[in-house]
C-alpha cells in the first residue's frame, strides 16, 4: 500500500507502518494544494492532520485511495460524506490526544487569569514589575463547559480541582456522565447567563459554527472570559473582537482559528488584542500525544491490510 503523510506526524508513531514490508511511505510535508493534486493519485491512503483539507478536488484526483487516516480527532478538514460516496473509509484518533487538548485548555485559563504572557514579555524585555500583573483566582469562580465529551469532561474534572463550581451543557450526553463527573447539566443559555468562564469543547460543524456569536455573547456577564481549544469558527471572531474591545468580554485565550494560518485582517486584528492569550493550534501538540494518535492511524491502516474490524471507522 502506497501511504502519503502531509501534515506532520509522530515518526516514532509511524514507525509501525515504515516496517511493514506492504507500506510503501512517503512523507511529503508543506505540499501546496496543486502539488498535493498531481501525486495523490499514486497513493491508496493518506495520513494528515488539520493542516491538509481532503475535500472533493483532492478525492476526485485521487484515484486509488482507500483510506484517509485523520492523526487527531477533529474530521471537519475531511469531506466524510463524498469520500464515503467514493468508497474511501474515513478513520481518526479520538482518543490519544484527548488529554493533551484538555490540559492545554487549563494552560491557556491559568495564563490569563495569571497575566503569564505578558509578565513574562515584561521580565524578559529587562523589566520588574509586579503590580500591573496581579491577577485572579480561579477558586470559586463558576466556569461552564460546552461539549462535554473526552475532552471537555478532562477539562471538567481539572477546573474541579481548581476549586471551579462547574456547569456543562451537552444535549448529547447522559445525565449519568454529568453525575459521574460531579458537574450540573445545563441548558446553553444558562451557561451563558451564569458563568465567569466559558470553555468550548464540542466539534466543528453544522450546529456549532458561530454558536457563539453577538447574541450569546449579550447574554453573558459582564468580564466574562472564554477559551477555545477546540475549533476556529465555534465563537464568531468578529463578535468576539467587538465584545473585547467594549470590555464585555474580559478576556480569553485562542488556540483555534477560522483559517489557519490565520491571514485575514480580522484575525490579524484579533490576535493583537492585548486581553487575548493566543497560541498556533498547539491542543494536540504534546509528544506524548502525537505519538499516540500516530500509533492509532498506523494501527488502523495495518487493521485494513489485515482484514481486520476498523476501530475508529
Ligand atoms: C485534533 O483534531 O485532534 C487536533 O486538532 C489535531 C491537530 O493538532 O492537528
Amino acid at each position: 500500500m502506497k501511504v502519503i503523510v502531509t501534515d506532520e506526524v509522530a515518526p516514532e508513531g509511524l514507525a509501525l507502518l515504515a516496517q511493514d514490508p506492504r507500506v510503501e511511505m512517503d512523507i511529503r510535508l508543506g505540499l501546496k494544494k496543486e502539488e498535493l493534486l498531481a501525486i495523490i493519485g499514486d497513493y491508496e491512503a493518506i495520513i494528515t492532520r488539520s493542516g491538509t483539507n481532503v475535500d472533493r478536488d483532492l478525492l476526485d484526483a485521487a484515484k486509488k485511495l482507500k483510506m484517509v487516516a485523520r492523526a487527531g480527532v477533529g474530521i471537519d478538514n475531511v469531506d466524510v460524506d463524498y469520500a464515503s460516496a467514493r468508497g474511501v473509509i474515513v478513520v481518526n484518533a479520538p482518543f490519544g490526544n484527548t488529554n493533551s487538548a484538555a490540559e492545554h485548555t487549563m494552560a491557556l485559563l491559568l495564563a490569563f487569569y495569571r497575566n503569564i504572557t505578558k509578565a513574562n514579555a515584561s521580565l524578559k524585555s529587562g523589566e520588574w514589575k509586579r503590580a500591573p500583573f496581579t491577577g485572579y483566582e480561579l477558586k470559586g469562580r463558576t466556569a461552564g463547559v460546552i461539549g462535554l465529551g473526552k475532552v471537555g469532561g478532562r477539562v471538567a474534572t481539572r477546573l474541579k480541582a481548581f476549586e471551579c463550581e462547574v456547569l456543562a451543557c451537552d444535549p448529547y450526553v447522559a445525565v449519568k456522565r454529568a453525575h459521574d463527573l460531579g458537574v450540573r447539566l445545563v441548558s446553553h443559555e444558562e451557561i451563558y447567563r451564569n458563568c465567569d468562564i466559558i470553555t468550548i469543547h464540542t466539534p466543528l460543524n453544522g450546529e456549532t459554527l458561530d454558536m457563539i456569536g453577538e447574541k450569546e455573547i449579550a447574554m453573558m456577564k459582564e468580564g466574562v472570559v472564554l477559551i477555545n481549544a477546540a475549533r476556529g469558527g465555534i465563537f464568531n471572531e468578529q463578535a468576539l473582537l467587538n465584545a473585547l474591545q467594549t470590555g464585555k468580554v474580559a478576556g480569553a485565550a485562542v488556540d483555534v482559528w477560522s483559517e489557519e494560518p490565520p491571514r485575514t485582517e480580522l484575525l490579524k486584528e484579533l490576535i493583537a488584542q492585548q486581553r487575548l492569550v493566543v497560541t498556533p493550534h498547539l491542543g494536540a501538540n504534546t509528544f506524548e500525544a502525537q505519538i499516540n494518535v500516530a500509533v492509532d492511524v498506523s494501527r488502523e491502516i495495518l487493521n485494513y491490510l489485515d482484514d481486520q474490524p476498523l476501530e475508529n471507522a
